[in-house]
This record gives structure tokens, sequence and C-alpha cells, in this order.
């Protein structure tokens, strides 16, 4: 490894790459359901300079038990400034020949990244760990070098109870044993964000050569039909932008208090339960954890204010696979919902907030703060740009290089410009369009407004259901799938009658929907109306799910009502030891500022 690849600083790492790196990380833990605690040792490899003798680890809420080197003898280490959500820097002191070092430790009642569920949470009944590391949460499991910008192998013993069953993001057994010992590798460098472990009573079932989905025994047969066309995708992918390096794509399907949609977790795509509606209409988000084994794992912002460059590429890319496995018209759909966000978004922060700039300057702040729709749907709606300017097949090859060209690798918002300026004959005016988006707050006016026929069709269904016509009977309407269906509720007003509601809701019973994106919807329709009536549906809802996406602004909706507010903290403070620490802090900030 080249110690001098690491120029960038990362404002939210203590490690000092350029002094000494980790090249290698093994993990040997034991799971310990009942004190909810990882206890075990961390070896590692490590790069240094000729003259440094010291390395630089980042720690979160972690117990140091002793530190030693190959020998055997211990080593001496000190403490850094800690620092709210950067954790305490551990500086270890290494001899002139130290190649490797160990380290004792545990995790605490602080691991952040780390959900232990109960087992009233789970479909087995049987308790359930997962981790989340992105963006900075992994310090708190592992201590380690946590930067985007740093990559490594690994691989991972861990022991579990008799009956679970451990997974991580590499290589894994696939099957259940009686020895509760499962081991994992991965032997391609990555960042120490997409280091993952889950533990729970988990089943295995192939969807194809090289994909499977892992799931509790309850949702295997569901989750399998769901994901059918994940091989599809796969081919997809490689076809547009070149071989898939990682071996295997698997998908973990979690209980539904996973507060996110998906997480990249290489080989194993961590997801939501609330994508299996039983149709396969939601599977854009495998499309999108999958593309992100070229952007963002593959090839890896530098650091989290670069973000952009991970999720951007990311949402282009999957719009670009369901458009080859669905039809174009199918994509518009997505595009359209995506730009529909994004201007929400801009409204929200205002066009000319910093956090609109797709190049962030988080320092000093939690990395959490700037993870908003700019970066996905700005992001991608600059590619699209691109693409509309150069053209398809230009554009398609200039990605397949960079892909190539920056593999393993981390890329900064201003290296990218220089390879697109290299690589694209842009001319002046252009590039400063590009400059724009990238530096300045707000949307430029050269971001195309997409279009969707099938959606026009939608709006006009929802115009004639607001005139009194005869509400649901649009020609086509049958045939509709829950992307018209979710595209209908985002447009209906929030002032409806007794008599339209119940003409709505007899028939389609969204509030009890399979499909959480249509019941989410249907709430936030409701609950924005001040309709108390939807309390008990959105109380049950938010017992179920603990997806911040959709309970962040489910909770923030409750809590703009005087009506529901002191019902909807009580609510809070029954459930929020269920949420994942993302999820939760999230909720908590928001009816703190509601208090102030
Ligand atoms: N990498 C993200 C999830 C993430 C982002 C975790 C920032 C922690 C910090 C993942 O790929 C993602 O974007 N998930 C989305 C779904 C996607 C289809 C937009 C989600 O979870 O909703
Ligand atoms: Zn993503």
């Amino acid at each position: 490894m080249n110690l001098t690849t690491y120029a960038q600083p990362d404002p939210h790492s203590a490690a000092r790459p350029a002094e000494a790196v980790i090249t290698h990380l093994s993990l040997n833990l034991v799971v310990d359901f009942d004190a909810k605690r990882l206890k075990g040792k961390a070896t590692y490899r490590i790069d240094k300079s000729p003259q440094s003798r010291e390395i630089w680890l980042d720690t979160r809420n972690l117990k140091i038990e002793a530190v030693r080197y190959a020998d055997g003898s211990k080593a001496n280490y000190s403490w850094g400034e800690e620092k709210p959500f950067l954790g305490k820097p551990l500086r270890i002191e290494l001899q002139a020949n130290t190649q490797s070092l160990t380290i004792d430790y545990s995790t605490t009642d602080g691991a952040e990244a780390i959900q232990w569920l109960e087992s009233e949470q789970t479909q087995s009944n049987k308790p359930f760990l997962f981790t989340q590391g992105q963006a900075i949460l992994t310090r708190t499991w592992i201590p380690i070098q946590d930067s985007p910008g740093i990559r490594f192998t690994w691989d991972a013993e861990v022991k579990t109870p008799p009956e679970f069953m451990a997974v991580m993001s590499g290589r894994n057994i696939q099957k259940r044993n009686d020895t509760g010992v499962y081991s994992a590798q991965m032997e391609l460098p990555v960042p120490a964000y997409l280091i993952a472990l889950a533990v729970g009573e988990l089943e295995f079932a192939p969807i194809g050569d090289r994909c499977g989905v892992y799931a509790e025994p309850q949702m295997l047969k569901a989750a399998a039909y769901e994901f059918a066309d994940v091989e599809k995708m796969l081919l997809a992918a490689e076809s547009l932008y070149g071989p898939y390096l990682w071996g295997r794509y698997d998908v973990l399907v979690l209980p539904p208090s996973f507060p996110f949609g998906g997480m990249e977790n290489p080989r194993l795509t961590f997801a939501t339960p609330t994508i299996i509606a039983g149709d396969r209409s939601l599977t854009a988000l495998i499309a999108h954890e999958l593309a992100h084994s070229w952007s963002g794992n593959l090839v890896t912002n530098s650091n989290w204010n670069d973000f952009w460059l991970n999720e951007g590429f990311t949402v282009y890319f999957e719009r670009r696979i369901m458009e080859a496995l669905y039809g174009a018209d199918y994509a518009q759909m997505l595009e359209v919902l995506g730009h529909g966000d994004l201007m929400a978004t801009l409204n929200d922060m205002g066009m000319d907030s910093p956090d609109t700039r797709l190049k962030l300057s988080l320092e000093g702040r939690d990395p959490d703060d700037g993870m908003s729709d700019i970066a996905y749907e700005k992001g991608c709606f600059l590619l699209c740009y691109l693409e509309e300017e150069v053209g398809r097949p230009a554009f398609d090859s200039f990605l397949k290089r960079y892909f190539k060209e920056f593999a393993f690798k981390g890329i900064t918002t201003e290296r990218f410009i220089q390879f697109l300026n290299k690589q694209l004959k842009l001319s002046d005016e252009q590039k400063a369009v590009v400059q724009r988006w990238i530096l300045s707050p707000g949307l430029p006016a050269e971001c195309k407004v997409p279009k969707s026929t099938r959606f026009d069709t939608v709006q006009m269904a929802v115009q004639q259901f607001i005139n009194g016509n005869d509400a649901l009977n649009t020609r086509g309407m049958e045939n509709w799938t829950s992307h018209e269906w979710l595209f209908f509720i985002r447009n209906l007003p929030i002032e409806l009658s007794q008599s339209q509601i119940e003409r709505l809701l007899k028939p389609m019973g969204w509030y009890e929907s399979g499909n959480a994106e249509i019941r989410f919807a249907w709430l936030m329709n409701r609950v924005q109306a001040g309709d108390t009536t939807a309390f008990p549906h959105a109380s049950r809802f938010l017992s179920e799910v603990g997806r911040r996406k959709f309970v962040l602004p489910l909770y923030s909706a409750l809590l703009n009502q005087a009506s529901m507010r002191n019902e909807t903290i009580a609510l809070f403070n029954k459930q929020a030891s269920r949420y994942h620490a993302v999820t939760r802090n999230s909720v908590e900030e928001r009816i703190k500022s509601l208090k102030k």
C-alpha cells in the first residue's frame, strides 16, 4: 500500500493513515444476548512509515481491555480528546518493527451501530442483532480506522448461542450449524463502514446462480418470491458498467426495526421487510443497493463531504437497471417521484441553504446531518444532465471508465471533476453548469423536469376525483401498479370530505395495505389533515416499523398537530427503546426542537 495516497484529511476520523494504516482486520467475537454485548478481540495487520511510532484508531463507547503486540507483550496506549458523535481516538505506541497488533475489547450499551432486538420484535420470536456502520458507527463496535478513504481486507469468527446463525458482509457459510461458530471473509479491500454483522434465527434460500436471500424462516418464501429478478438485475448492471467483482450478491431481510430501506453491505445487502409488498413493486431498492457494488463499494467517497458521489451515482445507476428490466416508462415514474422528492427537500431546506450543495462541508457536524435527498436526487439529475449533453453511449462509456479507473479507491469531488473534464469534451459553458451544480446551493435551471405519461393519467384521475366525478373509474385504473397508486395518494389534497374518504377507503383499505409506502403516504395525508381518527393507525404503524424514512416524517406530522401531540410523545416514549439509535436520535431531536 502506498501511504502517500491518503492526502485528503477526513474530518470525521482520527486516523492518520500517512503514518500508519490498517491493511487487514481479524475479528474474533462472542455474542452475548443476555448482556447485549459483543466481546472478543481484533487483530490488525498494519503498514507504517519507517519513522512512525504510533497508530491512531477511532473508537466510541468501547471498553478496551488490553492492547498487545504479536509476541503477546503489552503495548502502551493513550486516549485523544472525546468528542460528540466522533468518540474517543485511541493512540497506540508502535515499535520500529511492529506489523501487527491485537486489541481485547467489548462493546457497551453505547454501541449505536448495534440494535439488540427483543424476541417480540422478530417473527421467529427469538432475539436478533444487526449492525449499521454507515456513516461513522462502526467505531462503536470495532476499534478501527473509520474513514471511507481507508480500505482493508478482513476475516471474522463469530460465536453465537446454538440456535442462531451469524452472517456478515463477506463470504458466508450459508448454513446453520450446531456449534454456533460462524466465519466470514472479505478478501477485497473495503472501508470500515461496510463491515456488518447480523445474528438471528436465519435461513438461506438461493434465487439464482450468484444470488440468494437470508431471512427468518417465516419470511423466507415471501422474500425469495419478491426478489426473483435480482439475478437479472445483476446481469443488467454488468452489461452497463462492467463485471460484478464481489462474487455472490445476497440480500438479508431484517426485522422491521431496521432503520433504513437498504444498506449496501458488500455481498450482502441488508434490507427492510417493508419492501416485501407481495407484488415485487418495491424492488427498485434492491437495484439501488446492488448498484452500490460499483458506486460506493468499488469507487468510494473519500470522506462524507463527497457523499453525493456514492448516492447520486447509485440513484442514476438504479434507474438504468430498472429501465433495462421494466422499460423506460417504469424508470420515468421513478424519476418523477425522485424529482418530486428533490423539490420538496429544496423547499424545506431553502434554495440558498449550504446543505443543498452537492459538495458538503460537514466538519464539526454529524455526517448524518448531511445525508438528504440532495446527494441522491440532485446528484442523479446532474448525471442525467451530462447524459443528455453528451449522449447516452458516450456517457455510458465514460462511467465504465470511471468505475475502472477508481476501483477500490476513494474519490473526491475535485478528482471527479478533473476526470470528467479530461474524459468528456465539455464546452466551457457546460463546465460552468457542472461547477454550479456541485458548488452552488439550489438547483440549476438546466435540470430537466422529468415526465411520465403513466403519471399524467394518474393526475387526471386525481382531478376527476376532486371534481366529484365518481371516483375510482378512470380507464386503466384496474391495471395500475403501486407506483401509480402512490402517486395518486401523494397528489390528493388533504381537504377531503368524509364521503370522499369513504369512497377511497372502502375499496382500497390503505390503512391496512401490505405495501408500506402506500400505507405511509395515506397516513401522512390524514395526519396532515388533522384527522384524529388516523392516530390509532399511525400508532400501529409506528409500533411495527422502525425505518427512519417513514418514522421521522410521521412523528413530525403528528407532533405538528396540537390535537395529537401529547399522545404522540407518549407513543414515542413507549416505542423509543425498540428503535435503532439512528431512528431514535432523529425523532428525539425533532421533539427537542419542538420544546425550544
Ligand atoms: N447507503 C444508504 C443508506 C445510508 C445512507 C445509511 C446514509 C447511512 C447513512 C442506502 O444505499 C440507501 O440509500 N438506502 C435508501 C434506499 C434507496 C432506494 C434510496 C433507504 O434506506 O431508504
Ligand atoms: Zn444508497
